[in-house]
């Protein structure tokens, strides 16, 4: 199936690992003109080179750009219009807020999340929607989390912000869909990457058992009976942003393996 992507400029957003660089390498594949950006420059340089050499695409850039920053967002969305005339497909994400329940944030907590987790989304948004409306064409897919369909215990600033995103972007669909923009939100459920194994850690010390246990009980939830693969999920993002996808908006899915049972 052609996904109609190799014309097409794509960003995504804190690509230098995990799903987001999976995301960044899918669309790569396909053929399409990538920005990645993140913070540390060092490892986000390493991430293009490994992307161009495993897809031989040369369209492939980085920029950093700390998304809670909005100077930064301002300056890397200037420098990809610059070099490409602006972006087609915007991919939004961001690592996870700090864990906690109720009593372990404080208002800097919550401030700092709603900046990181929420209004980065926002102000991207911001940033593509005139260039989308001008082509009547544009894409956005924000990487959420299960959290947006059950809430996770332990972990309110996601719970939070994410059920607060997929609002934005539910409205935000209902607004830009006649000039051709689809927006649509996607949460991983337990993808193996640095974050997933971070959490675990965590929970693994909470509970006072290894890590490799805690990750089998993880497991045994999950009924596909393993966690998914970055790539698995950058494939459904991929086709969701893609001309392919011409009638869905608004949603808000789960890439699961089939963990939650909300309907
Ligand atoms: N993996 C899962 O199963 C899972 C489950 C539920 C939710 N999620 C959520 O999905 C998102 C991605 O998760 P992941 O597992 O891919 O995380 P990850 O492996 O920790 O990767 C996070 C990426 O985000 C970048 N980043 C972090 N803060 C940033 C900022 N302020 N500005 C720009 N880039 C930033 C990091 O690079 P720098 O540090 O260099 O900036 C890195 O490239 C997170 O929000 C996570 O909470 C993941």
């Amino acid at each position: 199936m052609d996904l109609g992507l190799a014309e097409k400029t794509v960003a995504v957003m804190a690509a230098s690992k995990g799903l987001g660089k999976a995301t960044a390498l899918a669309f790569a594949m396909e053929g399409a003109t990538v920005y990645i950006s993140s913070r540390q420059e060092a490892e986000l340089h390493k991430t293009r080179d490994e992307i161009i050499s495993a897809t031989n695409n040369k369209d492939v850039h980085a920029i950093t750009c700390d998304v809670s920053d909005e100077g930064a967002i301002t300056s890397f969305f200037t420098q990809v219009a610059e070099k490409s005339g602006g972006v087609d497909i915007l991919i939004n994400n961001v690592g996870g807020p700090a864990p906690g329940g109720f009593n372990d944030v404080q208002d800097s907590d919550w401030l700092s999340a709603f900046e990181k987790n929420l209004l980065s989304y926002i102000r991207t948004s911001r940033a593509v929607l005139p260039y989308m409306k001008e082509r009547q064409f544009g894409r956005i897919v924000n990487i959420s989390s299960s959290s947006t369909k059950e809430v996770i215990d332990g972990l309110i600033l996601s719970n939070t912000f994410r059920a607060g995103m997929v609002g934005f972007a539910k409205t935000l669909a209902r607004e830009v869909a006649a000039d051709n923009i689809l927006v649509n939100t996607v949460g991983p459920g337990r993808i193996s990457t640095d974050r997933m194994t971070e959490l675990n850690a965590e929970n693994a010390k909470k509970q006072g058992i290894s890590a490799e246990e805690m990750l089998g009980r993880s497991i045994a939830q999950i009924p596909a009976g393993r966690l998914g693969t970055p790539d698995e999920f950058a494939q459904i993002i991929v086709f969701l942003a893609s001309p392919a996808n011409a009638y869905l908006t608004g949603q808000s899915l789960v890439v699961d393996g089939g963990l939650l049972k909300a309907l």
